[in-house]
């Protein structure tokens, strides 16, 4: 028995669903999809079933650095680049079925408005605190950089590549200023000022007793997002910067401040109002969506989790004018075929790629089936197979097509006329329990079980209908079985399109049955005398082929798969090559490895100092000639023991599987030199 935790949603009286607004730069992939909005179109489809108004609001989240550097690296202008994103996502979510009220954006004039009001009225309520940092400006790029755009020597272990809130080599963490021989990351420069500058600081010490207390009391959350909001509580929280130094974003609205935008994390939530706004166009009727008797819910990844249940709210609080959120749904990972998914590794799919291979319906079939709501769920091209074969096919599909065939080809496409007997009656009275349960699971945002409770009821009238044998029994008996059948499957076949709507409208249409509203849903509303339409098969299955060639199948998104075949490796950001520390040094001897037959010892010289290296180059190389070439050594690696000899130091090769040939410089640059 389901016990709901929180309210029946079916006596809800107004609900606005969410789903974390996805970032503008870029195709999102099958995780991102599946930790939010898959999961929220799949409760606002249950929400319509339930005749319970409500709206799902998403878009795009378009500003701050990530969006400008993207932008600049596809050579657009920043609003353009938002522009042309925003469209290619919405048109993929198209695609998926999903049924957003509204999909909208970030960067508009009414997401402006309501983020400088509410901020303002922060602001009067005395949340808001002015701090002076000291904010590192490039003079070459005219600009301020952020944190992850300055580098410098490390002043607490000499690492010369500290970015300017961390050593990523001792870990202490810095002030931009601290770093010895600041650069900038974006012209290489050291024309750098350290200038100072006023920033927001919304106080969010001011709220820990409210905020604690208004989590303890949703004891209506998922566990884990109520667990983790708990924890995040117990380190106190401090005043968090609001403000950036950026041109991209909305301006702030006070005096002395208005060449400051607002932090991203900001404006971003306050988008799921703004775009009710846009959507709505009238501020009665945002009011009525956004005032105390709606609930709102929220559908979002784990790592979102802090945001959706703390600082979201707490900014709520401060500005004291909208409703707080009903319902917090965190999501933990999907793994994709036991890895993590990942864009630069090329691991995972994304969520236009996938749908070159399956039909959207069997996807959300799937993820649904794997919906990571307790613990991180694993993807696998052979339980996808099984799964809608065995499942949405095997059990659904196949019984649907069962029944209209029986109808066409006994009853000429004419539903007969039948008295129900007990079997329909014990049937109905079950049927009836689990659609209670139904409710349960979906008010209890469990939708994982919510489809094993349509699929069990498949199940059941799959296990009738075999009992009945209407294949092989007299006319009165069959009638009795088809008229009855195709009643509840109806049902059925409309409580499974939150989860596969186009194939749930297909069978509806070959039914030439309408959907039932929620009072009366189980009525039987194909009458005697109605005629199906056609007869099809609903779905295909999937073929082993199939499964083959998707396992084949490599992200368009990642270049790393044929770099690997050719001996190299993924794509990483500039900055992390940047950090290798790679020098010109001349080989000044060279001795066999006391351990080893393959490898030299090999000294070399780099002006400053000179180190040891172990290289398996014997095969290759004579002592002779390798004496006095100019090499190239990566200088910054771990070390690591080789044969029980220490190597300080790495050099390059290139080697094509048969050959082995040394990087060397040919021109005579000093020793020590650095290679950029
Ligand atoms: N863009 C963020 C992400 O993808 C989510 C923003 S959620 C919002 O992680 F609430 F801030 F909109
Ligand atoms: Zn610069």
């Amino acid at each position: 028995m389901i016990v709901i935790k929180s309210v029946d949603v079916t006596k809800a009286k107004r609900i606005v669903v969410t789903s974390a607004l996805p970032y503008v730069n870029g195709v999102k992939h099958l995780g991102n999809l599946t930790g939010s909005i898959l999961p929220a179109d799949v409760f606002h489809r249950f929400l319509d079933l339930f005749n319970v108004e409500n709206i799902y609001i998403c878009g795009t989240d378009e500003h701050g650095t990530p969006s400008e550097v993207s932008a600049m690296k596809e050579g657009m202008d920043v609003k353009a680049y938002c522009d042309k994103y925003h469209e290619i996502q919405k048109s993929i979510y198209k695609k998926w079925n999903i049924d957003f009220t509204h999909f909208g954006r970030t960067s508009t004039k009414e997401n402006e408005e309501i983020t400088q009001d509410l901020f303002l009225r922060m602001y009067k309520n005395g949340y808001i605190l002015e701090k002076e940092m000291t904010i590192p400006y490039c003079n070459h790029d005219k600009m301020y950089l952020p944190d992850r755009f300055i580098e410098g020597t490390c002043p607490y272990c000499g690492y010369e590549h500290a970015k300017g809130d961390q050593c990523e080599k001792c870990g202490h963490l810095l002030d931009p200023e601290e770093l010895i021989n600041p650069h900038c990351t974006i012209c290489g420069g050291t024309d750098i000022v350290f200038k100072k500058k006023k920033h927001l600081f919304l106080d969010f010490s001011k709220l820990q007793g409210r905020l604690e207390e208004w989590i303890k009391s949703n004891d209506h959350w998922p566990s884990n997002t109520r667990n983790f909001a708990l924890g995040w509580m117990k380190s106190g929280l401090r005043p968090r910067c609001i403000t950036r130094n950026l041109n991209w974003g909305i301006h702030v609205p006070l005096k002395g401040y208005e060449d400051l935008v607002f932090y991203v994390w900001f404006d971003a939530p306050i988008g799921y109002i703004s775009i009710t706004k846009e959507w709505c166009k009238s501020d009665d009727e945002l009011e009525k969506w956004w005032n105390s008797d709606s609930l709102i819910y929220h559908f979002l990844g784990k790592d979102n989790i802090p945001f959706h249940t703390i600082f979201w709210p707490g900014m709520l609080m401060a500005a004291g004018k909208y409703t707080l959120p009903y319902y917090v749904a965190g999501y933990e990972y999907l793994n994709w075929n036991g890895g993590k998914f990942s864009t630069s590794l090329g691991n995972g799919l994304f969520t236009d790629e996938a749908l070159e291979l399956f039909p959207a319906d069997y996807w959300r079939f799937y993820l649904v089936s794997i919906l990571p709501e307790t613990k991180d769920s694993n993807f696998s091209w052979d339980d996808f197979k099984k799964k809608i074969n065995g499942e949405l096919l095997g059990n659904y599909g196949n019984l649907f097509y069962r029944i209209v065939y029986f109808i066409k080809s006994k009853f000429g496409g004419i539903v007969p006329d039948a008295e129900l007997g007990d079997d329909e009656r014990k049937f109905m009275e079950a049927f009836e329990n689990r659609l209670d349960e139904l409710v349960k699971s979906v008010s209890n945002v469990r939708l994982r079980e919510s489809l094993r409770i349509v699929m069990s009821m498949a199940r059941d009238l799959n296990q009738y209908f075999q009992e009945r044998k209407p294949w092989a029994s007299d006319d009165e008996s069959s009638k009795r079985t088809l008229y009855f059948s195709v009643n509840v499957m109806r049902m059925i076949t409309q409580l499974l399109r939150p989860f596969v709507p186009s194939i749930s409208d297909r069978a509806m249409k070959m039914l030439n049955a309408e959907g039932v509203e929620w009072k009366k849903f189980t009525e039987f509303t194909i009458r005697p005398g109605h005629k199906i339409s056609n007869v099809e098969h609903l779905l295909e299955p999937i073929s082993q082929d199939e499964i083959e060639r998707a396992k084949k199948y490599r992200s368009k998104y990642s270049k790393s798969d044929d770099k690997k075949k050719r001996g190299g490796s993924m794509e990483i950001p500039f900055e992390e090559f940047s950090k290798l520390d790679l020098r010109v040094g001349k080989v000044i001897s060279v001795e066999d490895h006391p351990n080893a037959e393959r490898l030299y010892l090999v000294t070399v010289d780099f002006g400053s100092e000179k180190r040891r290296l172990v290289a398996g180059l014997k095969k290759y190389y004579s002592k002779d000639e390798l004496l006095g070439k100019k090499i190239i050594v990566v200088m910054n690696l771990e070390q690591k023991e080789i044969r029980g000899i220490k190597s300080e130091g790495m050099l390059l090769a290139a080697d094509d599987g048969e050959t082995v040939s040394l990087l060397t410089v040919d021109r005579d640059v000093e020793l020590g030199s650095k290679i950029r």
